[in-house]
């Protein structure tokens, strides 16, 4: 079986911004201070499709909690809409959020507007908390008020691929982040 050349970013230019051994480093360490924050707790992680994925398969590893998984998926936002009707909460199956303590969980955030959105739409469950937690956040990118927890990095607002992110839906399976340079 051959493979796509796509798949790999060896052959265009590319800068790693956060290497493997950095992103496990802030992954532990995020995974120690949740785990501490919630102890005693039965949190549920709330990863945001698809951004999260990678992110959330091993911060959940790195929690010593009894902690539950589940999924919501946001369509990026259309300029006008209210994006909390375009959200699947718990794919096809309903979730109860109600008293729980709720971790939303995603890969990056830029404008805010999608964890803005979440937030907004998880609260109607009445969850006992909620916080966000995500890999990277472009502070200076924010357009909306957002209050992040926890955050593995901070970057300004260049636009990144690797480790859950994509580029037109290519590159999630970087196992690093970083950033491709114009080639011309
Ligand atoms: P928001 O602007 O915070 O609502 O982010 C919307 C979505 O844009 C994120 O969930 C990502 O899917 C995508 N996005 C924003 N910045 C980046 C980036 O640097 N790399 C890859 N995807 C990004
Ligand atoms: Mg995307």
């Amino acid at each position: 079986m051959s493979m796509s050349e796509d798949k790999t970013i060896a052959a265009k230019p590319f800068e790693i911004l956060i290497s493997r051994e950095r992103i496990a480093e802030r992954v532990a360490a995020l995974g120690k201070q949740i785990t501490s924050d919630y102890s005693s707790q039965s949190p549920v992680l709330l990863g945001v499709l698809k951004g999260c994925i990678a992110f959330l398969a091993d911060l959940m590893r790195a929690i010593d909690l009894p902690l539950e998984v589940e999924f919501v998926s946001a369509a990026s936002y259309r300029r006008g809409k209210q994006q909390e009707d375009n959200l699947l909460l718990g794919g096809p199956s309903p979730i109860l959020l109600k008293n729980r303590p709720v971790l939303i969980v995603e890969g990056v955030v830029d404008s805010g507007r999608t964890v803005r959105a979440i937030s907004n739409r998880v609260m109607r469950e009445e969850p006992t908390s909620l916080e966000v937690v995500t890999l990277i956040d472009k502070p200076t990118s924010h357009r909306v008020e957002l209050d992040v927890k926890y955050r593995g990095f901070t970057l300004g607002n260049e636009f990144v691929i690797g480790y859950g992110l994509d580029n037109t839906q290519k590159y999630r399976n970087l196992p690093y982040v970083g950033r491709m340079l114009d080639s011309q």
